[in-house]
């Protein structure tokens, strides 16, 4: 098989793509979709400074590395979650990576930051499923991340895998609210948050996987322990089998929600105007945020523990 760019030998095929290419190309074809994908949905411009979190798997730093290389001003962030050995490797994995190409990186590290708040302690006081505690942390520290650090816009590595599954659950439970905001950019609610982006949308797992792998990034393989058996595993391998007897079905799934479906669900009520947190500062929908709220359990749930002890 030739590339389809300069009629080399192919050694990466796309079927979703119906295409092949050679290396060099592939690395092109990445990069440019990438690009392709910040215009398309005016994401950001090259003035504005951008904060990536970065997990130390694939996708963040295939994102960051292509950032990079299109010459967007960026910055890493990585939040240590406490989960043992999964989240050393991955913070390891991401300071080379930052290292080795002399780039910022923040770390911020939930168990340095307030003692004891590690996701699986947490998870453990709130005897909550360590995801949807992992999920209020990091929302938390990436808004406050951007906010502090004075950035225009947060990326994150989400891909189209994630993208499709996350589409698949909100349709199969007809969610109104989220299908209403399920879009690859977020513009803020508050004059505290600023805008989400999501610049890998139209990119598969695969891609970003082989694109790590041609640029030499090193990543961490394992998945989080904790997302094993998790609802949206389960969406992704059903994506996976459409995909496979019919190629290009993830992309169009995603891309026809956005341009046929979201305007419809658009117009889904909005959830009540954002006050401040009484605690922290941050946006809040009452009168203290959900990270706070959380926190405070924790220490609930530890005094009465320690009470009964
Ligand atoms: P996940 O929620 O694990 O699927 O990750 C989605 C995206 O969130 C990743 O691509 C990263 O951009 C970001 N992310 C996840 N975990 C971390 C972390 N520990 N530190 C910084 N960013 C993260
Ligand atoms: Fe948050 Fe796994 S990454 S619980
Ligand atoms: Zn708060």
């Amino acid at each position: 098989m030739k590339c389809k760019r300069c009629s080399a030998t192919a050694t990466v095929q796309l079927r979703s793509h119906n295409t092949a290419f050679c290396k060099p190309c592939f690395v092109f074809f990445f990069q440019r979709g990438v690009e392709r994908a910040i215009a398309r949905e005016r994401m950001f411009s090259r003035d504005e400074r951008i904060l990536v979190a970065v997990s130390g798997g694939k996708d963040s730093l295939a994102l960051w590395d292509t950032l990079v290389a299109l010459g967007y001003e960026t910055e890493g962030l990585y939040l240590g979650l406490g989960i043992g050995a999964y989240s050393s490797a991955s913070e390891q994995k991401t300071r080379t990576f930052a290292e080795r190409r002399g780039l910022r990186l923040q770390v911020v590290a939930l168990d340095e930051a307030e003692a004891g708040l590690g996701i699986p302690s947490v998870a453990a006081a709130t005897r909550r499923p360590a995801c949807s505690a992992c999920g209020t942390f990091k929302r938390h520290h990436f808004d406050r991340a951007a906010l502090a650090g004075g950035f225009a816009v947060l990326a994150t590595g989400h891909n189209l895998d994630d993208e499709a599954a996350r589409l698949l659950g909100n349709v199969l439970h007809w969610q109104l609210p989220y299908l209403a905001k399920q879009r690859p950019v977020l513009e803020p609610t508050h004059p505290r948050f600023v805008r989400k982006v999501r610049p890998l949308y139209r990119t598969s797992e695969l891609e970003s996987a082989t694109y790590a792998f041609l640029r030499g990034i090193d990543y961490v393989v394992e998945e989080c322990p904790n997302s094993a058996g998790a609802t949206q595993l389960i969406y992704k391998d059903v994506m996976n089998r459409l995909e496979n007897e019919m190629p290009g079905s993830k992309l169009a799934f995603v891309t026809d929600f956005l341009s046929h479906g979201l305007p419809l669900f658009a117009k889904a009520p909005e959830i009540a105007d954002l006050g401040e947190c009484a605690r922290c500062g941050m946006p809040a929908a009452g009168d203290v945020c959900g990270y706070c709220r959380l926190v405070a359990e924790v220490g609930r749930r530890r005094a009465q523990a320690v009470a009964h002890s």
